[in-house]
């Protein structure tokens, strides 16, 4: 819990943070009651709160800063950067060198033929951008029907009105009114809550296929349905690698009814699944790719959508019968942002980061799969550097706790907040997601807090008789 009964009082942090900041994805009452914890610095793979308590950032962040929270030379860059040109923007053919620096960097790594690069400045302004290009491309194309867009039940792609239609999560629904008409969700691939008795993983596999198939069908097949979207590796959906195969199965049904595949790579790109982008570690061949977070190693706000050549000309013909492309964000490319973006990217090739990453990958997956024995755990799941163990009240049945009454998950993340290590509890599952500088002993001592936690939060749960083991 955080230790924050320390005083509301006065001018404390606290105390002006309950008075005047809203946050994000925040129990309001809770926060009237609890305040925040507020983080003043951060060093390496640490961050420390305001009493002077050291974490070890288990999420880095939110699954962002692959170079943790501190480093000199993306400091000096941006601020070179502000004193040679702090703002410009690139509407109405204006430009700069940081933003086409960036796009021309960006496209020698896509996993994929990018012909352009957009720049906006979230995960989720980026999404919204690729709902608005499919419908202005279909525009184009002359298919003025072919408007829906298929994504995944527990899928994650943002908040914003179109991005938060895509994700597949109730509570970023409920009582706002999404999803918006033409956005339909499908299968998640998640054999451990959604095979079946007696199938296989392959099995599943076809089966998520067949069911994307129906759904294509009955939403008005080639003539209505213009895309698929996912993460190659569900991130905040709790960490769900897709069964082997699944993939090339999915692909091969948009390629029936000639539908893009948008890969989200807001969480996955830059080093986190083992190779650069998760289109490589899972064998996605997209259209459409969208990033952001560890693009900037998350110093700076930016994200960046790149498009093939198919979709850049369909867009390049609408906009020129119109008279423009009519979206773009003031800060999109912002030259601050861009300048530090490409000296993340110079700085992960120097030191090697997608390599460590990669070396590191086995290690990390072991500790992750050394929970599965845990009385608690039904499933330890992870690729490359990051990973989920999902507590369960009763490992053979894979009964759930209750999640408010029983609060495991929860229970879970307060013992790890206590021993000085932040992870992430969806309901349930609990999230490890490290900068990717992280090193083997770090490794060690991470997952050395998490088992404690779960040791405490077991004898918690046994406790209140909750947990009979
Ligand atoms: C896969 C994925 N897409 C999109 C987003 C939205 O990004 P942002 O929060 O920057 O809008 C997120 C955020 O966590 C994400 O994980």
């Amino acid at each position: 819990m955080n230790d924050v009964s320390r005083s509301f009082r006065g001018n404390s942090n606290a105390a002006r943070d309950i008075a005047h900041h809203l946050h994000p994805y925040t129990n309001f009452k809770k926060h009237e009651q609890t305040g925040p914890l507020t983080i003043v610095r951060g060093r390496g793979i640490y961050v420390m709160d305001d009493d002077g308590k050291e974490y070890i950032e288990g999420m880095a962040g939110l699954w962002s800063a692959a170079l943790g929270f501190s480093n000199e030379r993306l400091a000096t860059v941006a601020y070179e950067q502000m004193k040679q040109l702090p703002f410009y923007h690139a509407f109405n053919q204006r430009s700069h060198e940081p933003a086409i620096n960036l796009a021309e960097k960006l496209k020698e790594m896509a996993p994929f033929e990018a012909s352009k690069v957009f720049f906006a400045n979230s995960g989720s302004e980026a999404n919204d951008t690729v709902v608005k290009m499919v419908w202005y491309m279909n525009n184009a194309l002359g298919r003025p029907q072919k408007k829906k867009i298929i994504s995944r039940i527990k899928g994650y792609h943002g908040i914003t009105v179109a991005s938060g239609s895509l994700t597949g999560l109730p509570v970023n629904h409920r009582s706002f009114d999404l999803p918006i008409a033409n956005i339909i969700h499908t299968s998640c691939p998640h054999f451990y809550r959604f095979g079946k008795d007696g199938e296989t993983e392959e099995q599943f596999a076809t089966r998520c296929a067949e069911e994307l198939e129906q759904l294509i069908v009955k939403e008005g097949g080639a003539e209505q349905c213009a895309a698929m979207i996912a993460e190659p590796v569900m991130g905040a959906g709790g960490v769900i690698v897709p069964p082997k195969g699944y993939y090339e199965k999915i692909q091969a049904v948009l390629a029936k009814y000639d539908m893009l595949f948008i890969a989200d790579e807001v969480i996955c790109g830059f080093g986190r699944t083992g190779n650069v982008w998760g289109c490589q570690t899972l064998n996605i061949k997209p259209d459409i790719l969208t990033c952001a977070k560890a693009l900037s190693a998350s110093f700076l706000p930016i994200s960046a959508v790149m498009i093939s050549d198919k979709v850049y000309q369909a867009l390049s013909i609408e906009s020129e019968k119109i008279g423009t492309w009519g979206h773009g964000f003031t800060y999109s490319g912002h030259p601050v942002a861009a300048a530090v973006a490409l000296e993340a990217q110079k700085v992960y090739e120097e030191i090697d980061l997608f390599g460590h990453a990669k070396r590191l990958s086995p290690i990390f997956q072991k500790h992750i799969k050394s929970f599965a024995d845990h009385p608690l755990v039904g499933e330890a799941m992870g690729i490359g550097m990051f990973g989920a163990l999902e507590v369960v009240k009763d490992k053979k049945t894979k009964q759930a706790f209750d999640l408010v009454a029983d609060g495991a998950g929860l229970k879970v993340y307060n013992q790890a907040v206590a021993r000085g290590l932040f992870i992430r509890n969806m309901g349930d599952r609990i999230a490890i997601c490290p900068p990717l500088i992280i090193n083997e002993q770090e490794l060690d001592d991470l997952f050395g807090r998490l088992r404690q936690a779960l040791d405490a939060a077991m004898a918690e749960l046994t406790a209140e008789g909750k947990f009979k083991g």
